[in-house]
């Protein structure tokens, strides 16, 4: 088992989940056998196969593959909602999977929120009513909860909606109360499963610029699953890109796309439409070497120039790309083959949008 990381707020060791399983599933997984090999020798299912991630305090980590890769899984083996068949979930400096039902529970209320993709609201409480209801589980006392309730709807931009009822939301607006009851809780940790994906592609993005937002105000670390790359790209500080239950690449964004570290994770990349969010300063080098290197003879540009901009600079230059900030300070480099395959991986994508 590999080390944990001390600063991480939440640290995944060797996790396994393998549903109805006696244990035979288990340790054909453990000896490497293929998913649907172990289903049809045992009959069980194996949803998580040696999970190891280290998330830091205030990122927003997201989890992407294909419906049935185990993102759900993964996501309710943090807090127990599903067992774990082997290995830990550290958080902070608790083991989540060592506690008892007391403890666990304490967890759950203090330290971590789920928001869910359908967003779960009771029909017959209003907006303030629902969002205080997980307090009132955990034993807030009615004023508290109402301030909570308020400010947290206050903070997803529906202050004015506290006595309405859900059924006059529309689904962008029941989502943003799901949200608003998850913040309420005051966790650290917000655990969100697709929460965005029953909306539509409007109201989806404005609600990913609000999270954005949300998460400079908040500082909160948060899991977000999703299986869209489009939006895994653009919220996310680093991506784990999993299948068949394994975690096949885990990095940041832009090196999700620019270096998919398998034809899987390629032609999953492939699959988008990168024009705006290919820009200078996501591509460059700006370690100390690349800047110390000779620079006299090359091309400069902006920081936020997008591949469109970059690609002509690419075809004039013989040296690597000076990128400039807005003082016209150096602060970093691009190498030639770094752009290049940048355009690969852009060409590709308007080939697919073309077709
Ligand atoms: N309770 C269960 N019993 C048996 N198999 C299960 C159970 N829950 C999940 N699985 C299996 O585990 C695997 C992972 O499922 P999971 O729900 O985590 O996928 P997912 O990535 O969240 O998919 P989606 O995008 O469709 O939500 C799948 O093969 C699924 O069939
Ligand atoms: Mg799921």
């Amino acid at each position: 088992m590999q080390r944990r990381d001390q600063e991480a707020a939440l640290s995944i060791r060797g996790l396994y989940k393998v549903f109805a399983d006696d244990g035979a599933g288990l340790e054909l997984a453990l000896q490497g056998r293929a998913k649907d090999e172990i289903q049809e020798e045992t009959g069980a299912v194996v949803g998580l196969r040696d999970i190891n991630i280290d998330i830091r305090r205030g990122e927003l980590f997201v989890v992407m593959g294909l419906s049935g890769c185990g993102k759900s899984t993964l996501v309710r083996c943090i807090n127990r909602l599903i067992e774990p068949s082997l290995g830990e979930v550290w958080l902070g400096g608790r083991e989540v999977t060592a506690m008892g039902e007391d403890e666990l529970r304490e967890v759950r209320r203090r330290d971590m929120a789920m928001v869910f993709q359908h967003f779960g609201l009771m029909p017959h409480r209003n907006v303030l009513d629902n969002i205080g209801f997980p307090l009132e589980v955990g034993g807030v006392e009615k004023r508290e909860r109402r301030r909570r309730a308020v400010e947290a709807l206050e903070l997803v931009g529906l202050g004015e909606w506290g006595g309405a009822m859900p059924s006059q939301l529309s689904g962008g607006m029941k989502q943003r109360v799901g949200l608003a009851r998850a913040l309420a809780l005051d966790t650290p940790l917000m655990l969100m499963d697709e929460p965005f994906s029953a909306l539509d592609p409007v109201i989806r993005r404005d609600l990913q610029d609000e999270l954005l937002q949300l998460q400079q105000e908040v500082q909160k670390t948060i899991v977000f699953i999703t299986h869209d790359l489009n939006e895994a790209v653009r919220v996310g500080d680093r991506i784990a890109i999993m299948r068949d239950g394994t975690v096949v690449q885990e990095d940041a964004p832009n090196e999700v796309v620019l270096n998919p570290r398998d034809d899987f994770v390629r032609e999953f990349t492939q699959d988008v439409r990168l024009h705006g969010m290919i820009t200078a300063a996501s591509i460059m080098d700006s370690s100390p070497q690349a800047l110390a290197g000779p620079m006299s003879a090359s091309e400069s540009v902006p920081e936020d120039a997008v591949l469109d901009d970059l690609v002509p600079a690419g075809l004039r230059a013989t040296h690597p790309l000076r990128v400039l900030d807005e003082g016209g300070q150096v602060v970093g480099v691009i190498p030639l083959e770094r752009l290049a395959r940048a355009m690969a991986s852009d060409e590709a994508a308007a080939a697919v949008a073309r077709n």
